[in-house]
């Protein structure tokens, strides 16, 4: 699995474990969520390209930076949105495009809804957001959704990763870069991924 990064640290596992227990409530399930993003932010924008621009501390001139990558957040609706204030930390001035997309659960193959789009994607760094990679329809709709809007340069980061989503993202999108905090065994019989944390968008929103 070359295009998938495991982001390893303790507080990433005791963060998961946290999200997984099926105990936590939505109020700290989005709180560990947000959380947990940020720990991953770091090395999901570890190659960001920045200008130096000349300024003075109180005691000399020196050389500062400024980030040169614009950054555009995609999150998956609904619960890609659960990671997006993490990140808007990080990079306020970030531009965030919407793609609804949710699963039939019958054929399991993503149905689209909305999507609304900053423009200059092919320029810019876009992150798609989604908590879960399950059969990768959805994470595989949504970034041929933005490569025929000309974006280039893409990177999914989510949190719990399925084989079997990584090798679909890995044979149709070999170019796109996969953060997760975790590696799950496998789907169960209802698409599914075990152990997983269950339906990330219901656990966020209550909607079970
Ligand atoms: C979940 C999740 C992903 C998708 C992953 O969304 O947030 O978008 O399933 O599954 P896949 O890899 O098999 O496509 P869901 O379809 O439950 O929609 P929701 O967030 O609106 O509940
Ligand atoms: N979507 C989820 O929210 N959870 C899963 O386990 C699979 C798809």
């Amino acid at each position: 699995m070359k295009n998938l990064h495991v982001i390893e640290h303790p507080l990433i596992k005791r963060d998961i474990s946290i999200l997984r227990d099926k105990s936590t409530a939505s109020e700290d399930f989005r709180i560990v969520l947000k959380r947990l993003t940020s720990l991953m932010v770091y090395e999901v924008t570890r190659d960001l390209k920045l200008h130096s621009r000349a300024l003075e501390t109180p005691l000399e001139k020196t050389e500062g930076f400024t980030t040169a990558d614009e950054v555009i957040l995609v999150p998956v609706l609904r619960a890609g949105l659960g990671m997006v204030e993490a990140y808007l930390a990080f990079i306020p001035d970030a531009k965030v495009g919407h793609i609804g997309l949710y699963r039939d659960e019958t054929t399991l193959k993503p149905v689209d809804y909305y999507a609304k789009f900053p423009p200059n994607l092919s320029n810019s760094v876009v992150i798609l957001v989604d908590p879960m990679l399950a059969t990768g329809g959805s994470a595989s709709a949504a970034i041929r959704y933005l490569k025929d809007k000309e974006a280039k340069n893409i990177r999914l980061n989510c949190v719990v990763a399925a084989p079997e989503g990584v090798a679909l993202l890995e044979k149709e999108h070999p170019d796109v870069r996969v953060f997760a905090a975790v590696l799950d065994r496998e789907l169960n019989d209802r698409g599914y991924i075990v152990p997983g944390l269950g339906d990330a968008g219901d656990r966020i929103f209550g909607t079970v």
